[in-house]
Parts: structure tokens; sequence; C-alpha cells
């Protein structure tokens, strides 16, 4: 490997959000990786840092170039710049395209379990949250078609959130689904916010379908939010894009984070995220590389050690999705005694709606030391849990 992804980097007291904690609580939790990110992001910043000069910006085609360049190269989609829009986050670009997309007491259709901080963006814009449960057999979560069918022909539904992929069940969506799901909308006239934030972390041979890239219905028919932030582990560059092929859609979207002051970048977001697009790719690879083996090693210690627990085989994210019905269907009460028993912080499954009551997220983008470390925290927990 090129790049270190074992070093123990000490986060504590850094102003870290996921690691303000107790000095022996081991955090996996938030989706924010343990790992330095990339040194050609850190070079470009520091060359940037050096110049002293940190006025106001506007964003340069370089920036959208090096976005297309690695949607290109990545995954096999090159999206027109013109269809670009530079916004300070994937959250505040979907809140700006609820309010400008829907309208007060519309409802927002999603798929739970999901990344619970959609159902604020919903909820804090006086929209309905209504969900379209994902469906758990055997270990695979699926949609329920006709549910989802029905929801969208609903008059009251006038945009979706899709997660592709998915946080927290790391699902990779099959090109099939995504296709169908696209006809399904334009025909309901539902507009689809894709969120494709964890696109890039994907296990060796498993990449992801882009929801704009499957049909002439997909892309005229939504909005595509990417950023390095998870990829890159730079979610405080606060940079983004958000990719519009609809000319119509576009310019309502670009009215919307004008107006809430999204569009502008601070001195950083530009030179980090061209820097991660264009010098970036060797290190995702080795990146993702390490996270499969991660996901590996959390597998095999789960089928051994904790029987009763089972883990959801994602081929995406560093977040792996465990089913703990057989011991109990509040995780929440779990996650409190694991945590005050052994200090690991994970993420109770309840908040992402649907069936998460009964599952945990642990957050593996760790070195391996680490994550060793977490899994012996997460059997002593278990094993005294009544
Ligand atoms: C699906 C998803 N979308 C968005 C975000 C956060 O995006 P941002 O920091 O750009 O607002 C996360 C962070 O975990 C996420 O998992």
């Amino acid at each position: 490997m090129r790049y270190n992804f074992s070093e123990m980097v000490d986060r504590r007291h850094t102003g870290s959000i996921k690691w303000d904690v107790r000095d022996n609580e081991l955090p996996m939790w938030v989706a924010d990786m343990d790992f330095r990110t990339a040194p050609e992001i850190v070079a470009a910043i520091k060359q940037k840092a050096d110049t002293g000069i940190f006025g106001y910006e506007e964003v340069p085609a370089a920036y959208f170039e090096a976005v297309q360049h690695w949607y290109a190269t990545e995954h096999d989609w090159a999206p027109n710049t013109d269809w670009m829009r530079f916004v300070t986050g994937v959250v505040p670009a979907l809140s700006s395209a609820v309010r400008r997309i829907s309208h007060l007491g519309d409802n927002v259709l999603i798929q739970a379990p999901v990344y619970n901080i959609f159902y604020n963006s919903i909820l804090n814009n006086g929209r309905h949250v209504l969900s379209s449960d994902l469906v758990e057999e055997n270990g695979t979560y699926s949609i329920d078609w006709t549910d989802l069918e029905a929801k969208l022909a609903d008059p009251l539904t006038t945009m979706m959130i899709l997660c592709n992929p998915h946080n927290p069940i790391g699902l990779i969506w099959q090109l099939a689904d995504l296709k169908r799901l696209a006809e399904l909308a334009a025909a309901n006239h539902v507009t689809v916010f894709t969120d494709e934030i964890h696109g890039d972390i994907t296990d060796p041979g498993y990449g992801y379908t882009p929801f704009a890239a499957v049909s002439d219905a997909a892309a005229m028919n939504s909005i595509t939010a990417v950023s390095p932030s998870k990829t890159f582990n730079v979610a405080a560059l606060h940079a983004a894009t958000l990719i519009i092929p609809n000319e119509n859609l576009r310019n309502q979207v670009d009215r919307g984070i004008n107006s809430e002051e999204l569009a502008e970048p601070n001195a950083f977001a530009i030179p980090g995220t061209i820097a991660a697009y264009t010098q970036g790719a060797e290190w995702v690879h080795e990146l993702n590389a390490t996270i499969t083996a991660n996901k590996q090693l959390l597998t095999k210690f789960v089928g051994k050690q904790l029987p009763k627990l089972h883990v959801i085989a994602g081929h995406a994210t560093y977040l792996v999705w465990i089913d703990c019905h057989e011991i109990t269907n509040d995780t929440k009460v779990l996650c409190d005694h694991i945590r005050q028993t052994t200090g690991l912080y994970i993420s109770a499954g309840e908040v992402y709606g649907g069936d998460g009551h009964r599952c945990i997220r642990i957050n593996v983008a760790c070195p391996a030391e680490r994550l060793e470390d977490g899994l012996n925290r997460l059997a002593k927990g278990v094993a005294s849990f009544k």
C-alpha cells in the first residue's frame, strides 16, 4: 500500500464531534473516519493557506471539471459541467431543495431505515415523512414495489429522497431497481433527490450506479448530490456539488441555494475538492480495500463470538448494520448498556426508522487494531446484557 491506513491517530481533545467522549470510551458511531485524508489534499490546502489571502471567491471551471473527471473515471458517468452547482453541504442543499421543490404539508417519500437527518430536512420544513419501508428477509433488504408505487401515486407525494448507496444498510442499488424507480417517480411527477455521498465507498469490484445515469427519465427528474466529504474524510471542508440535468429544475434549486446562501465556498473547499477528485483515486482504492478487510474482520468475529447477532452484508459504506433481534427489539437499551459497561459508543438503529429499533450501526473506518478493540468491547457488552 502507498498510503497508511494503520496509523492510530489520536483524535481525543481535538474538537472532533465523534471523539468528544470520555477518555476510556471508543467512538464508532457517526460517519467520520479515523484515517488522515489523502496527503494530496493536505498539500493543496497548505498551498492555499500559504497565499495568505482569503477573500470572497467564485467557483472556477476547474472545480466542475474535476467533479466531471471523477465521475467519468470512477463511475462511468460524465455529467455536463453546466448541470452542476457548488453547495456547502449535502444536508443544507437537501433542506433547501425540500423547501423549493415541495410545498408545506406535502409528503416527502423515504425508504426507512435510512440516514436519520433526512427526517429533520423534511419535518423541520413542515412536510410529512412518508416511508416505504425496506423489507428485510434473510439478511437482505429490498423494495416493496406495491407499497412504493402506491405512495408515489399519492397526490400529496411530490418529492422522494433516495440514498444511493443506502446508509445505514450499506446496500448498492441495482440498475434494474433504479430504472424502475425512475419510471415510477417520473410517471407520478415526484422529483427524486438522490444523495450519493457514499457512492465512492464500495467494496473493490462493486461500483455503484449514479441514479441520473440510468435513463432519461432519471436524469430529467432528479437532483443528484455528491461530495468528497465521506470519501476523503473532509466533512469540515463543507463542499458538495448538485448535479441537475433538467434546466427548469436546476433553475428552481439554484434560486433556493442562492437565496439561502449555500452556494459560496470557503477558502479551502475548492482546492481541497479539486485535489481529491484529480489526485485522490489511488488513495480511495486503498481505502476501499482497507474497509472491505475491516468488514470481513467484523463479520468473522461476530459469526464466531456473537452468533445471535446477524451482520447485514452490504457492499457500500464503512457503516455496518447488524440485526440484534435475537437479543433485543430495543437496541437503544443495548447500546446504552454497551457504552456504560465497555465504553464502546455505537449507533442504536431506532433513529433510522423502519426496523432500526432492533439493529445497531457500527463505523469500521479505523485502523484494524482499533476495530479489534471495538469488537472485543462489543462482545463483552453483549455477553453481560440481560
Ligand atoms: C447519506 C448521508 N447524506 C449526507 C450526509 C452529510 O452530508 P453533509 O455533511 O455534506 O451535509 C451523511 C453523513 O453521514 C450521510 O450519511
